[in-house]
């Protein structure tokens, strides 16, 4: 069903004004050394639609077990809650390529186990790609999604789902040996056939030394210029929390913005000016 057959005149989720043509897994994987890729998380279908006349990647992130439903970390999300918000970032995107985190558990028992995983979550959002975390114990993996249709997106370097094995979020890649073993990772993906891989939280110079080394996009995020494109977690670079992490530059307040505008509400309804005259039905009109 087209999202243009939804009743705009009822729904507050009308459509992008001005539909795109979108983009497509090969031309964002042709980016690579050239235009810089923009890419952001989207898990909710307004914020897509806000987002993606600005952005090549909507990225529906299992960052959202943080950032949407507050659990400690990504490890509790489901596959029900990515194919979710994975269709709700599709009905609201026209021009980005939408890719769908895989979560913790849905992928790594084998590689069946991954396509059977990763295909309902195309069949069931109407995405076109796949991200997973992990190296060289994931290729094989990414190599038998690959080979049957999925377009996957590697993550390396500081892989979250990993947290209870780093013991945190630390950046990585600072000591010689770890750094060698992501870039050994990064390689092991790109070969596997990764069309463009995220670099988190790592050094500068691995960040550089990693997209030197692979032929398919890298986007950073904790990871320096030097990678071929960026992400961002949408809800950190809008300020919607308190804490920023050091990688993040907010271009926002929306903390501050929400608060002020729900005490404005409040004070309004304490002092009964809201609802006001054009907030009223009235019989006569
Ligand atoms: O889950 C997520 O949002 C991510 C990005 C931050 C890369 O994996």
């Amino acid at each position: 069903m087209s999202t243009y057959t939804l009743d705009t005149s009822t729904s507050r989720a009308h459509p992008t004004p001005q539909p795109m043509r979108r983009l497509t897994v090969p031309k964002l994987r042709a980016r690579k050394g050239g235009e810089p890729i923009v890419a952001l998380t989207a898990y909710t279908t307004r914020t897509a639609q806000l987002l993606d006349p600005h952005c090549d990647l909507l990225l529906v992130g299992d960052s959202l077990g943080q950032v949407i439903y507050g659990l400690p970390s990504t490890i509790p999300v489901s596959l029900d809650m990515m194919c979710a918000h994975g269709a709700a970032v599709v009905r609201g995107s026209w021009h980005a390529v939408v890719a769908v985190d895989m979560p913790f558990g849905s992928y790594e028992a084998s590689p069946a186990q991954a396509f059977e995983s990763a295909a309902r979550v195309l069949k069931e959002t109407g995405a076109a790609a796949v991200k997973l975390e992990g190296g060289t114990v994931i290729a094989e993996t990414i190599a038998f999604l690959v080979a049957r249709g999925i377009p996957v997106i590697g993550h390396v370097g500081l892989t979250p789902q990993a947290v209870n094995a780093f013991g945190g979020y630390a950046a990585r890649g600072k000591g010689n040996a770890e750094a060698g073993s992501i870039l050994d990772d990064a390689r092991a993906v790109a070969d596997a056939g990764c069309f463009a891989i995220v670099v988190e939280g790592v050094v500068e110079e691995l960040a550089a030394e990693v997209t030197a080394a692979v032929d398919c996009p890298t986007i950073g995020i904790g990871a320096s210029a030097k990678c071929d494109g960026q992400i961002l977690v949408t809800e950190d670079l809008l300020g919607l929390f308190e804490r920023t992490p050091r990688f993040v530059k907010r271009y926002d307040d929306l903390a501050g913005r929400i608060g002020a505008a729900a005490a404005a509400y409040a004070a309004d309804v304490r002092a009964r000016s809201f609802p006001g005259i054009e907030q009223v039905y009235r019989r006569d009109e």
